[in-house]
């Protein structure tokens, strides 16, 4: 079972849809290091029946599918579904592509010779049914590859930005202090407990550059679903709030151009 975190105000389709578009310009070229990789992993070739849950806008899925990987989707943002049908037709690639929640497959069993799950599944409300349904839609043998973030203390730009907002809205409950599938060995440990085998997680690293901190703040309140949620809440007080998180920023982080680690875990399993 899950431990029993609070559920992650990640685990609505509302904070995903919001941010689809911003997702697509500025985080997806950069996640999709991360998904090569996991494909890489796997050796995903041509003719393979391929699930990528909680898809977003396609981010493996397209890279899948352009190696000629017979591709099912699935994301319960419907806007996140949307682009990824509007990039699958401009690429002329087919995918199956489908609303749904990835705690409720809905695949036969066996279907599928390899699964993902890239920075989706970790947020769900009920990670163990969300690893038992990613095992159960394979074929005995097929593998599956799910990602999860550390700790932002892991990353020093996040962290400086995360303390800045604690900082300035001390009264903002800010969820669970500790980041799900956080660290390798409760990612090994679930991932075996819903009946992976041969489970084995490993650090994987890609940097992000930004212009400067300006860019870093406003790249990061266009794409953050946290953030994005907070100026919702924050409305006309928003503004005022983020120039403040920005100049934080800009006095924490310096001038001139800012390299970002973004450090995952990559769990790699066998049903
Ligand atoms: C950080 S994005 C990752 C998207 C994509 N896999 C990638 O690597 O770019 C997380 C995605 O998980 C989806 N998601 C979260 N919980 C979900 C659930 N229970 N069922 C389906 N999708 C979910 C969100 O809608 C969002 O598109």
């Amino acid at each position: 079972m899950s431990p029993p975190d609070a559920p992650s105000p990640l685990a609505q389709p509302l904070p995903w849809n919001l941010v689809a578009d911003a997702y697509v310009d500025e985080v997806m070229p950069h996640f999709e290091r991360y998904a090569e990789e996991a494909l890489r992993t796997v050796g995903v070739a041509a003719g393979q029946r391929v699930v990528d849950v909680a898809t977003g806008p396609g981010t493996l899925a397209l890279l899948a599918a352009r190696r000629g990987a017979r591709v099912d989707a699935l994301d319960f943002s419907d806007e996140m579904i949307a682009r990824l049908r509007a990039r699958a037709a401009a690429a002329g690639v087919a995918i199956d592509a489908t609303t749904g929640d990835g705690m409720a497959l809905p695949y036969p069993d066996a279907t599928f010779d390899a699964g993902f799950s890239m920075f989706g599944l970790f947020v769900f409300a009920d990670r163990d049914r969300g690893f038992r349904e990613l095992r159960r839609v394979l074929v005995p043998g097929g593998r599956a590859v799910v990602t999860s973030w550390p700790p932002f203390a892991r990353s020093p730009a996040l962290s400086t930005m995360m303390s800045a907002v604690r900082a300035r809205l001390p009264g903002l409950q800010a969820g669970s202090a500790d980041a799900p599938l956080g660290d390798a060995a409760t990612f090994t440990a679930e991932m075996t407990a819903a009946g992976f085998r041969d489970v084995a997680v490993r650090e994987v690293e890609h940097t992000r550059r930004y212009a400067d901190a300006d860019d870093f703040w406003s790249s990061m309140s266009r794409t953050l679903p946290p953030l994005v949620m907070l100026a919702r809440k924050l409305g006309d007080g928003w503004p005022t709030v983020a120039a403040g998180l920005q100049a934080d920023l800009r006095a924490a982080l310096g001038d001139g151009p800012l390299d970002v680690p973004m450090p995952a875990w990559l769990g790699v399993g066998t049903a």
